[in-house]
């Protein structure tokens, strides 16, 4: 293992400390292996790592726990705009919650309303970030693909790092028809940048839920009846079809079962950039689970819903088989008891008018450790790789982010893997009276969290300071280059013969 033992000097050029922070003894875990190692943390950055000595200005007894890359959720939603429901976290709380988990790194969604500017909602972000305690990049979330937007703003956009663009192929008032899907597409691959897609097949909804409500079944319990996973695996067929069209890298985000997860696979299988993103309530929710009393089933509907135990068990099959390589939590909260959260349209509202979306941030490590690693389904490297490694890597921020190596971002999780605790609402440290997770017995649980050697979260007490966390410019990067495989000798985003 690579040591590096750099000395630190005072003014007068006296060997101070070598090391801010030591944390001895602990098994580092890497997304390929682990073992016993310490790490030291000099100015934000890891490094050491090795069998270490020296004179550090802290140490840290990390025996018996495990020492992991800081978790990486790509899937973020906080300070979302609407001019319906409201989200119940910006960056505050939304960043608190993240460093309860042991998460260090979000990505969220710079996301742009119906006849906005996105380089204003850009700009805006930014100000609202300026809250987080640990470290964000953006989303592009693209909502009104007009000419001004795709050839005049985001070009610079992505060029200032925001390499992602998302968009939505279902929910009134967001979603984009197939058109206007295949000009970001090419966008997108002209300006290098990739993109991220919520697949459901729109039309086929909406008359589901129509027929649903006509026929009286309106409680939350039919959500899932009204999405089925048909109208998913359609729409993952489609995107994929229409990303090898122009030859486009893409991220299928929240697959929810088994078909979707098999779209991916055939598509990986034909060589193409097409990646798959689940999240842990697909891994633990089932559609029945929506049947609770009144409607309290509201606290679990998000889209696409919860399916079958079989669709779990594939999951984890497609993610030990590395066709599922990131799992994010979509955190996209909304309170229950509100009328601006699931209650938007009252306790009877039919289930097509309830806010999509639950909070998972902080459950995310722990509840995916407990049902991973804990159950034996996956060893910890694994859990490193699905959780932090490859969500770096595939937005561009890795090895800054995502690694336990010199030169990395010390942004660090010790990690006690017996550690027993029952969750419930105030462990989430976020703005929700809620989490789907209460009473959900954890085994594994983040002890201490750093961000940039900072220390965010300890014993159970959130510590870090709003503003600690820094905006992630993203450089181009090699991951999301075009094949340059066109179906025909015609390459039609740049209108030229291959
Ligand atoms: O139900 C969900 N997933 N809500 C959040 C927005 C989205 O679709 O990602
Ligand atoms: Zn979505
Ligand atoms: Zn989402």
């Amino acid at each position: 293992m690579l040591i590096l033992q750099p000395e630190l000097r005072n003014r007068k050029g006296e060997q101070a400390v070598d090391y801010d922070l030591l944390i001895r003894g602990g098994t580092v875990v890497s997304s390929q292996d682990m073992a016993k190692a310490d790490v030291a943390i000099s100015g934000g950055q890891i490094v050491a790592v090795g069998a270490l000595s020296g004179r550090p200005r802290e140490v840290v007894d990390a025996s018996g726990m495990l020492v992991m890359p800081g978790g990486v959720d790509t899937h973020v939603h906080l300070d979302q705009r609407s001019r319906g429901p409201e989200m119940c976290d910006g960056f505050g709380t939304g960043s608190a919650s993240a460093a309860a988990g042991g998460t260090t790194t979000v990505v969220c969604f710079a996301w742009q309303g119906k006849g906005e500017s996105l380089s204003e909602v850009v700009k805006d972000y930014h100000q609202r970030a300026r809250q987080s305690m640990v470290d964000y990049a953006f989303h592009l979330t693209i909502t009104d693909a007009t000419p001004a937007v795709l050839d005049q703003e985001l070009p610079s956009l992505v060029e200032e790092g925001n390499r992602s663009v998302k968009i939505f192929m279902t929910y009134d008032g967001v979603r984009l028809d197939d058109a206007a899907v295949i000009r970001v597409l090419a966008a997108a691959r002209r300006n290098k940048a990739l993109v991220c897609v919520h697949a459901e097949h729109h039309d086929l909804i909406s008359w589901m839920g129509e027929q649903l409500i006509a026929a009286g079944l309106t409680a939350p319990k039919y959500h899932p009846w009204g999405k089925p996973m048909i109208a998913e695996r359609e729409a993952v067929n489609r995107i994929v079809a229409l990303a090898e069209a122009l030859d486009v890298p893409i991220q299928i985000f929240h697959v929810s079962g088994a078909q979707s997860a098999e779209e991916i696979a055939r598509a990986q299988a034909r060589g193409l950039k097409v990646w798959g993103e689940t999240c842990v309530h697909y891994l633990t929710l089932v559609a029945e689970d929506l049947d609770r009393p009144g409607f309290e089933g509201a606290k679990l509907v998000f889209g696409p819903p919860a399916r079958t135990k079989a669709d779990q068990e594939a999951l984890w099959d497609y993610m030990r088989r590395g066709i599922i390589e990131v799992i994010s939590s979509d955190h996209a909260p909304t309170r229950y008891d509100d009328p601006k959260g699931k209650k938007f349209a009252g306790e009877d509202g039919p289930f097509t008018q309830i806010p999509n979306g639950i909070p998972g941030l902080a459950a995310r490590l722990p509840v995916f450790f407990t049902e991973g690693v804990t159950k034996r389904r996956i060893d910890p490297p694994t859990f490193v790789r699905l959780v932090s490694t490859n969500p770096a890597k595939l937005v561009g921020l890795h090895p800054k982010k995502g690694a336990i190596a010199p030169g990395s971002d010390a942004d660090v999780v010790i990690w006690d893997p017996a550690k027993s605790v029952t969750l419930t609402n105030e462990r989430m440290h976020h703005g929700g009276d809620y989490t789907p997770y209460e009473g959900y017995q954890a085994t594994g649980y983040p002890i201490r969290v750093l961000v940039r050697g900072v220390t965010v979260f300890d014993d159970g007490k959130v510590v870090g300071k709003a503003g600690h966390g820094q905006y992630l410019a993203r450089a181009p990067y090699a991951k999301i280059t075009p094949l340059g495989r066109f179906p025909t000798p015609f390459n039609p985003v740049d209108r030229k013969i291959v």
